[in-house]
Parts: C-alpha cells; structure tokens; sequence
C-alpha cells in the first residue's frame, strides 16, 4: 500500500485528496495546508491527519510520496523538499513558474533517484483519450496538422491572485489553461521543437500575464500545430483539440466532453460522420458539478503514478513533459517579443528523470 500526503488543500488539493482515498493500492496520510480548517476539510472522513506544516509530511517516514497541490511559487520549494526527504512526488501543473527552476526539480529528482510526475490529467479527459487512441491507430491516415484551444475568461474564473500574477504563477493565459494544450498537443504530435508566437495583454491588463497567446508550433517530424490560449473565452471553459490526417480528422472538446470523427477512404472520398456525446459524463457534471470529471482524471494519475514508481510505462506525464511545457510557454513569450521563431533543445539525459512517459515516445514515432 503506498501512504501518499497531499499539500495544498485548496479547491484541486481537496479533489487530489479525494482520488487518493479512492484507489485501491494507494492510502491517503494526512493533508498539509497552513490554513488547517482546509486540511480538515480535505481529511474529513478519512483516518488522514490535518497538519499546518507540510515539512512535517517530508520528515514523516510512513509516507512514501506526496501530491503538491499548492500555487504554482511553491512548488519547487515543496517538490525539492519532497525528494530529499527521500518521497517520490506528483506535482500540479505547471511543473514551475521559469524553466530553470524545472531544471532544478528535474534535477533533484535525478540525484535522488526519485520518480517525478506532472498533473496533465486533461491527458485522461476521455474525448482528449480518444483523439489520442484515433491519431493512434492511423484511423484518420497520415498526421497532418493540429488545431488546439484552450481557454476561459481569465481573472472572472480565479479565487485567488496567485493566478495571475505572472511573479507568481510565471505567466498568463499559456502557463495556466494554455499549459494543459501544449501538453496534449505534444501528447498527439509528439515532441514540440519550433515556436513562432505572439502574446498579447490588452484585454486584462496584467503585467506580464498575457491574456491571449497564439502561436504556430511545428512538431520533431514537422506536424504544423495551430495553437490558442487565452483568457478571453467568454463563452466559459473550453478546451478543443482537432487532428486533421489525410484520410480525416478527429475532434476532442470540453466541456462539454464531445468527440467528431470523419473518415474517409482517400482525400476527397466518400465520409463518415461519427459524434460521440458522453450522455453519463453531461448528466452527472449537471447533478454534481465538473469536478466530478477532474476527480475521475486524478483518480486514473493515482493509478499510474503508482505503476510509473513501478517502472512501468504509462501515459502519465513525466518531470520532462512538464519542463517542456514551460520551455514551450517561455518560447512563445521570447517569440513574442522579438518577432523571431524560436528553436527547442532536444531531451537530454541529465534532463530525464522519468521512469517512462510512453505515450509520447508512441506520439513521436506515429507522426514520423
Ligand atoms: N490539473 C488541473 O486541472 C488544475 C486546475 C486548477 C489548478 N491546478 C493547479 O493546482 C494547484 C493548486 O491550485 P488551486 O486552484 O487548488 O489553488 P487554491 O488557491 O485554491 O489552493 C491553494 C492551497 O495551497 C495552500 N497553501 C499555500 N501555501 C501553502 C504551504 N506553504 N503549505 C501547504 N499549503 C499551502 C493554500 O492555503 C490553499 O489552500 C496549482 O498548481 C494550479 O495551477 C490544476
């Protein structure tokens, strides 16, 4: 049984929480948070303990990993703190707030010989599963090139302020919602080498944190991605993710969760159209709220954080998809203001402390 300690007790650390005192081969330990009324709040009903000082969950030996679930500045402290104390953990994305703090955590993880995941859990949102499984199995031919959107209405959806303040949270739209999309689309094309951006901030106003980034990525095999990030949605939360090949395309949305896939023989051939709905998925977000859909995805990450300690390959994210994330992130901002394209290193060893992202090593050689 792995005894997993959450710290952060706020709305996604109460959810985290919840997943682990679902699983089957994981048990909860307690929950950090200086604000104990939340780590009770989070332990309730469980036998987990409530603590104020989450140092006091890294020198606990009965606990094997913990979850950092706290705003996005803290999470190189928590995540370096964690390794030393010999933990394996799962952080939330963004993996940090400036790639060479990524590097550092990355790295820490590597000296300690400690596994590193990253909470990309839109990875396991099951219209994003199926766009995956369906660029796959070459159901739509060859890959051609991706559209990719996220986005929500920016400072109308947060509760606190670390959000967006880009000292904080390194950054705007592209570090928050914006960070998710970057991932599935490496997810679906596979590693993300060139970016040519632009970002912008004249609709929130916030010093560096833009409200709208949009950018032309090009994939290791030369897939073209459309990419959007913004906070400027003002229909609400939605991701979209569109693969097109020569023999169709595919689309994953949310929310609501939703699915088109066209097929055809050749390009120009006869079609087929089929829509998937995910009635179950609909009704219980109307009943109970969407973050029955975020608990299910966190639930799937706890299942796989276990067996990527294991050394197992699993489509969980690893410490490199989280550090590329931001490279990514920090590329467009660097594109943006110098009207240049901008070329990504490639992975290397000293960088790697994941046991296996194998996802994207399948995403890479099928768009080859
Ligand atoms: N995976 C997703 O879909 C998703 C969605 C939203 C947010 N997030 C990420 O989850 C993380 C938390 O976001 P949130 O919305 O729950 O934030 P939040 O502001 O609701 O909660 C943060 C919590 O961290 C606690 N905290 C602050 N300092 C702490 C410390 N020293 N020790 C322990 N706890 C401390 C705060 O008291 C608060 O309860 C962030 O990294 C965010 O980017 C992920």
């Amino acid at each position: 049984m792995m005894r997993i300690g959450v710290i952060g007790a706020g709305e996604i650390g109460l959810l985290r929480a919840k997943s682990v005192e679902s699983d089957r081969v994981a048990s909860l330990a307690a929950v950090a948070d200086p604000d104990l009324a939340a780590a009770q709040r989070a332990v309730s009903g469980t036998s987990a303990k409530a603590i104020s000082d989450y140092r006091d969950l890294v020198s606990d030996d009965q606990i094997d990993a913990l979850i950092v679930s706290t705003p996005v500045h803290l999470h190189e402290e928590m995540c370096i703190a964690a390794f030393e104390g010999g933990k394996h953990v799962l952080c939330e994305k963004p993996l940090s707030n400036s790639v060479e703090s990524c590097k550092r955590i990355l790295a820490t993880a590597e000296r300690t010989g400690k596994t590193l995941a990253v909470g990309f859990n839109h990875r396991f949102y099951p219209a994003m599963k199926f766009v995956k499984d369906v660029v796959e199995a070459g159901t739509i031919g060859r890959l051609d090139h991706l559209r990719v959107f996220g986005g929500h209405d920016g400072l109308a959806n947060f509760r606190a302020d670390w959000n967006y303040k880009s000292e904080l949270s390194g950054g705007g739209a592209m570090m928050d919602v914006g960070i998710h999309m970057t991932d599935l689309a490496r997810f679906v094309a596979g590693e993300v080498k060139e970016v040519f951006g632009v970002a912008s901030n004249r609709v929130w106003n916030v010093p560096g944190s833009e409200d709208n980034a949009v950018a032309i990525m090009k994939s290791e095999s030369g897939v073209p991605i459309i990419f959007q990030s913004t906070w400027s949605e003002w229909i609400g939360y939605q991701v979209v993710i569109e693969a097109y090949g020569d023999n169709g395309m595919v689309r994953g949305a949310y929310a609501p969760m939703f699915n088109l896939l066209v097929t055809q023989d050749k390009p120009g051939g006869p079609r087929k159209k089929i829509k998937k709905r995910y009635p179950g998925i609909i009704i219980r977000e109307k009943l109970k709220g969407w973050q029955t859909t975020t608990l299910c995805s966190f639930e799937t990450e706890i299942a796989e954080f276990g067996k990527m300690i294991a050394g197992e390959c699993v489509a969980l994210a690893d410490g490199w998809s989280g550090l590329r994330a931001v490279e990514i992130a920090n590329a467009l901002y660097e594109s943006s203001r110098t009207d240049q394209p901008l070329v990504l290193g490639s992975r290397s060893d000293a960088e790697s402390s994941d046991k296996c992202d194998s996802a994207m090593e399948v995403a890479s050689r099928q768009s080859k």
